[in-house]
């Protein structure tokens, strides 16, 4: 999906040099003109704030920004989380997880793996993230998108009986639902500790969520992390949450984030799942992540 933007208003906001342009689409909007060499104004802090709540993922391009910047501007919206996978911390910034397939002195340098199924991220805990911002380093000449589906669509054109068979139910989430089958053909994967397995006991959410700051209603399961719907037997679990995969991922619902140097996406976990298309394994890639803490799901 090309890169659009509306031509009839394209500065939908400003603030100060910031402006925000709603990319042609379900979703997502493109920032320019983010300092954070310096303080960030109130005004132009709010006008981030309104337009992630609006277009759930917002891609901030011509950044270069320090790893404490990166962090400082990521806890203007929340506490962060720090990873369960901290041999892939940022060295001296343990709230930066490395996203990469590079490997030096073959040993991996990042989670060479992340987003490789659709999901939320950290759907697994009980307090799941409120956002995730995620700031190109290295991008590979070919290949490396991201995709985003828009939750509160998928939700809203849920076809009604399936909306009525949905409302109230429970599903839980893991982070070791497809641990072992990555770990299995990928060298991303450690084996965890007793105390990383103790960070990642599985958490139980409502299959439909209301957005905490917007009101609306979002899908909540995702293929990575959701293991079954609570209460119900395990074919009709499993058929039941295809479905609600394949609807969530219709294309009409999609933004195909192609990564331009100096880009930085910030995207809603409340509102939208992602997943990592892939690149060429020959090809170096490595993104800079924090992951800002949100409110129990209901
Ligand atoms: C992620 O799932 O956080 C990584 C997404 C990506 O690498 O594009």
């Amino acid at each position: 999906m090309p890169l659009a933007l509306r031509s009839d208003s394209p500065v939908q906001a400003a603030a100060g040099a910031l402006s925000i342009v709603p990319l042609d689409g379900p979703l997502g909007a493109e920032v320019f003109g983010l300092d954070l060499a310096n303080p960030l104004p109130q005004q132009a802090f709010a006008a981030i704030h309104r337009a992630h709540l609006d277009h759930h993922v917002l891609v901030f391009r011509d950044l270069d920004i320090t790893p404490a910047q990166q962090i400082a501007f990521s806890r203007r919206f929340g506490p962060l989380q720090i990873h369960v996978l901290h041999q892939f911390h940022l060295p001296g910034h343990p709230e930066i997880l490395i996203v990469s397939n590079i490997k030096e002195n073959g040993q991996p340098i990042g989670l060479g793996d992340a987003g490789h199924y659709w999901h939320s991220d950290l759907s697994y805990k009980e307090i799941p993230s409120l956002g995730s911002m995620l700031y190109a380093q290295e991008l590979p000449e070919e290949g490396g998108d991201t995709l985003f589906a828009n939750m509160h669509l998928a939700w809203d054109t849920l076809p009604e009986p399936l909306k009525r068979r949905v409302q109230g139910l429970q599903a839980e989430h893991s982070y070791l639902a497809k641990y072992e089958a990555l770990r299995a053909r990928s060298p991303w994967r450690p084996k965890l500790s007793e105390k990383q397995l103790a960070e990642v006991v599985p958490a139980v959410h409502p299959v439909v969520r209301t957005h905490p700051e917007s009101g609306r209603k979002a899908l909540f399961v995702s293929e990575h992390f959701t293991t079954r719907i609570v209460g119900l037997p395990e074919d009709e679990s499993q058929a039941l949450l295809q479905e609600l995969y394949a609807h969530s991922v219709k294309p009409e619902h999609l933004y195909r984030h192609q990564w331009r140097p100096g880009d930085m996406v910030f995207w809603d976990n409340r509102s939208v799942m992602h997943l990592a298309t892939g690149c060429p394994d020959h090809m170096r890639r490595k993104l800079h992540r924090t992951t800002i803490e949100g409110d129990k799901p209901y």
